[in-house]
């Protein structure tokens, strides 16, 4: 989950600030006109068939489940400060705000809005989990900001401090970018928003073959198009 840095200083009370797209991104789309589809309107984000896997590095990415483990792996990645501080987490970062968070995961992916991944082991028939059991949540990456029309997002992601140093980042955003610009995927461009202190974040992006676009807002623009 990609931190929300703010767009420039704070408008004077009571104005709005114009809402500026990230750099080479489009406007948001309008209000349909009478009698043609709504162009604002998404349709619902399928998981990749057949999961993504990298058997080199030994990931998989597969859905959150509401189950206790995964409701407690991710309460302590949103108790981590790093991810605290570099992601979008809730304010309430209880057990029970974690299992909520899980159980409304599906409507977000049929509402075309959301598509967020757990970082798994990948587990074979012959070959053991290299990074713990098959049911390990190692991170996360994920899919929002969906637009509507010609679909793009915002990508984000983060690694459980156990797992930080291992490949693991770079290889689940690679996995995840290349089959959202695949025809499968059906994205024309995914985009992130890096702070500019996170070195590791931007080594990341970079190795899963994003180009930096700029800066807007204090952070770094990163982009992946199809092509
Ligand atoms: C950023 C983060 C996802 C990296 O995860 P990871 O699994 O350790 O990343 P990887 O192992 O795939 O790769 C990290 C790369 O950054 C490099 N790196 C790590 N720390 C670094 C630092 N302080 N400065 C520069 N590069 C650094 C590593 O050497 C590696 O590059 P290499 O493959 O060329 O050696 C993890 O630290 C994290 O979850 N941080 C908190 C949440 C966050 O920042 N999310 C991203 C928001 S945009």
């Amino acid at each position: 989950m990609p931190a929300g840095p703010g767009d420039g200083p704070a408008p004077p009370a009571g104005r709005r600030p114009p809402r500026r797209p990230p750099l080479g991104l489009p406007d948001p789309p309008r209000r349909p006109l009478l009698g043609l589809p709504d162009p604002r309107r998404r349709p619902p984000l399928g998981l990749p068939d057949p999961p993504l896997t990298d058997p080199a590095v030994g990931i998989t990415l597969r859905p959150w489940r509401p189950t206790p483990g995964d409701v407690a792996a991710l309460a302590a990645a949103w108790a981590d400060p790093e991810i605290a501080a570099r992601t979008a987490v809730p304010d309430d970062r209880s057990t029970a705000a974690a299992a909520r968070w899980l159980r409304s995961e599906p409507g977000r992916r049929a509402a075309g809005t959301c598509l967020d991944l757990v970082v798994a082991p990948l587990v074979g028939p012959v070959m053991p989990a290299p990074w713990g059991d098959r049911d390990a949540v190692l991170g996360e990456v994920g899919l929002r900001n969906v637009t509507a029309g010609p679909r793009r997002a915002e990508i984000g992601w983060w690694t459980a401090p156990a797992h930080r140093g291992r490949g693991l980042a770079a290889a689940a955003v690679r996995l995840l970018a290349g089959w959202a610009l695949s025809p499968g995927g059906g994205f024309v461009q995914v985009w992130a928003r890096i702070d500019p202190g996170n070195r590791a974040s931007a080594r990341v992006a970079e190795r899963a073959g994003f180009v930096l676009l700029g800066s807007r807002g204090g952070a770094q623009v990163w982009s992946r198009a199809r092509g």
